[in-house]
């Protein structure tokens, strides 16, 4: 299976800085890809990213998603909204929405199981704080998080895509050695095989300050099937040296 690179943009852009950006990927890609690439953007430009991706090998997705199926849940969006706006992917449980928007397992999960309902791949992501981290909870935290969506989602865990996000990494400059991200990415791998004879096809990806200069060396480990990228998916040369450090299948 390929590895799976994703562009988490965040709240950033505008319709002409998208424009560009997106050409200038679209372009750095003309030659086909080792592997699969998507930019989660947001959601006010779902209709942008659909009307200069559909017709490139790009697909898109959003980074968030409403636990609620349809309704009077004023700024929420849809699972179907998504789909209708032709989303692969949609990113849940990111731990800026858990840590400012207060989302638990439970709801991450729902989330999780409204996207697979509507056609739409969940990004499930796991990953401790600092503090947990220092404690030595990374697993215990990780196996939570994890096990809340599997719980949910059942027979459809070999649907998903997990990313492994330490919140310590996020923005920070920080990144996981490769060695420390394998250890975390062997543990989820080994949970979901617990859960379905399939887990070796669901894509773990690895995010927290991952960049053109540590790409290459944390997506040859065996267990990171790809990347979730925030900063470095902003600038169009170095979001394409990531695609480009990818394994060849
Ligand atoms: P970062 O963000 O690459 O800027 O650290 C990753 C993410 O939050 O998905």
């Amino acid at each position: 299976m390929n590895q799976l690179i994703v562009g988490n943009w965040k709240m950033n852009g505008s319709l002409a800085a998208n424009a560009e950006l997106l050409a200038a990927v679209c372009q750095g890609l003309a030659t086909a890809p080792a592997s699969d690439v998507a930019v989660c953007v947001p959601m006010p430009y779902l209709a942008q990213a659909q009307a200069l991706l559909s017709s490139t090998g790009v697909a898109w997705g959003a980074q968030d998603v409403s636990s609620h199926e349809a309704g009077a849940y004023t700024g929420e969006t849809s699972a179907a909204m998504l789909r209708d706006f032709g989303c692969r992917y949609t990113i849940v449980g990111h731990s800026e929405r858990r840590q400012y928007h207060g989302e638990h397992d439970d709801t991450v999960a729902v989330k999780a199981q409204r996207a697979l309902a509507a056609g739409v791949t969940p990004i499930v992501c796991v990953g401790e704080t600092l503090a947990e981290h220092e404690a030595g909870r990374t697993e215990f935290v990780v196996k939570r998080q994890l096990s809340a969506v599997i719980h949910a989602v059942g027979h459809c865990t070999s649907e998903i895509v997990v990313a492994y996000e330490p919140v310590w990494a996020i923005g920070t400059g920080h990144t996981a050695t490769p060695e420390q991200a394998q250890a975390v990415h062997a543990v989820l791998r080994a949970q979901l095989q617990a859960a379905t004879p399939r887990a070796q096809r669901v894509r773990i990806l690895y995010g927290g300050s991952m960049n053109a200069a540590n790409a290459a060396e944390l997506l040859r480990q065996p267990d990171i099937d790809g990347g979730l990228i925030g900063g470095a998916s902003l600038k169009a040369s170095d979001f394409l040296s990531i695609i480009a450090s990818c394994r060849t299948a």
